[in-house]
């Protein structure tokens, strides 16, 4: 239908490499819903054109910031006040409902049918699931709600310094009001899930129809090698399920990074794929916007056993790599022998 959309927003071109992946995702399940990019003024113009080529629109809008660094440091998230610019998908009156998704979010099939369901739907957060996750929400494009939301951040800011503290207060009974609202959890699917509630993710987690990198690691965080078909680098960070992350890579190196070697043609880009021209002397720009070096990234040192023990204890285990549950079922062998 040409007037229903799904909407992202990538502020930088960290994000947008995101958006550009979810964008190739939803087309590659065969959408028939418009895709729509808002961006902030920041996005290079190559990225801008490859993000044309994948959506129907990209618009640039004003980057809105919450400012509120006390709340975002409780998150330990200073980046997220941008996130405020999500409010801007209101504004988007010429479609009549739409699905916004967070540039960190990949489809795994077909999600049309979420356009059945009314404002405001969502999952529940997996931190505070009486809380929605603002990463997936339907909603109807209109003046008077984006009026009123951005009153509702004037009077009452926003508990956790970003969108979904605003959207939770604004649509306060989304918990208890109906139930046809709480978007099943395979909708929006965070990588959190996976170490916070194992069996739970064996048990359901091949229904996933959407996952949500969400966490201050993201998928263009690592360095992908696509020959031998291995992320590296954040490892100490990483919290995403390894599949879900080679999904992600895979699609962005068969099918953006070609995009964005076009565009750039003979000026250095990183496209965080080792085997590119030039990707091992430039900088990896990180979502918070750090820099380090590539090679810095894939060769990052090796923590000791004393640091993984504080690491393990603090609930903060390396699940894809020396924690991985093979490793510790190997582990385990080798005692009961
Ligand atoms: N975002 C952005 N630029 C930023 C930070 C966030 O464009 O610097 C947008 C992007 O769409 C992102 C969303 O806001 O997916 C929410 O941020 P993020 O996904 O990092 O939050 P998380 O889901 O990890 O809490
Ligand atoms: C969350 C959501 C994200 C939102 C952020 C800030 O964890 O996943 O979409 O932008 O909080 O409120
Ligand atoms: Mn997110």
């Amino acid at each position: 239908m040409a007037d229903q959309a799904f909407v992202t927003l990538a502020t930088n071109d960290s994000y947008t490499r995101g958006a550009m992946v979810l964008g190739k995702s939803l087309r590659n399940h065969n959408t028939s819903k418009k895709l729509v990019a808002l961006i902030g003024p920041q996005v290079s113009e190559p990225c801008q054109s490859v993000l044309r080529r994948i959506y129907d629109e990209v618009r640039v809008v004003d980057v809105l910031d919450s400012g509120d660094t006390a709340h975002l440091a409780m998150m330990k998230r200073p980046d997220l006040g941008v996130t405020f610019t999500k409010l801007h998908c209101w504004t988007l009156t010429h479609y009549s409902k739409c699905v916004f998704m967070d540039a960190d979010t990949m489809v795994l099939s077909n999600i049309d049918e979420l356009f059945d369901r009314e404002e405001l739907s969502a999952a529940p957060d997996p931190g505070w699931p009486d809380c929605f996750n603002s990463g997936v929400f339907v909603f109807r494009p209109s003046m008077e709600t984006y009026g009123k939301l951005l009153q509702y951040c004037t009077e009452h800011g926003s508990f956790d310094g970003g969108d979904q503290g605003v959207l939770n207060g604004y649509f306060s009974d989304w918990s208890t009001a109906d139930i046809s609202k709480h978007l099943p959890f395979i909708y929006n699917l965070s990588s959190i899930a996976i170490y916070t509630y194992l069996p739970a993710f064996k048990q359901y987690g091949g229904n996933a129809k959407v996952v949500h990198f969400l966490g201050k690691t993201k998928p263009w965080s690592y360095t992908f090698d696509p020959k031998a078909k291995q992320i590296s680098g954040s490892v100490q960070d990483a919290t995403s399920h390894p599949t879900f992350l080679m999904d992600w890579w895979l699609l962005y190196s068969s099918t953006v990074v070609p995009m964005l070697q076009e565009q750039y043609g003979d000026q250095p880009f990183h496209s965080g794929c080792v085997e590119f021209p030039y990707s091992d002397v430039v900088t990896c720009e990180s979502g918070q916007g750090e820099s380090s070096s590539l090679y810095a990234q894939a060769h990052q040192p090796l923590m000791s056993s004393e640091e993984r023990k504080q690491k393990w204890e603090q609930g903060q285990a390396d699940y894809m790599g020396m924690d991985s549950f093979d490793n510790i079922k190997r582990k385990l062998d080798v005692f009961l022998k």
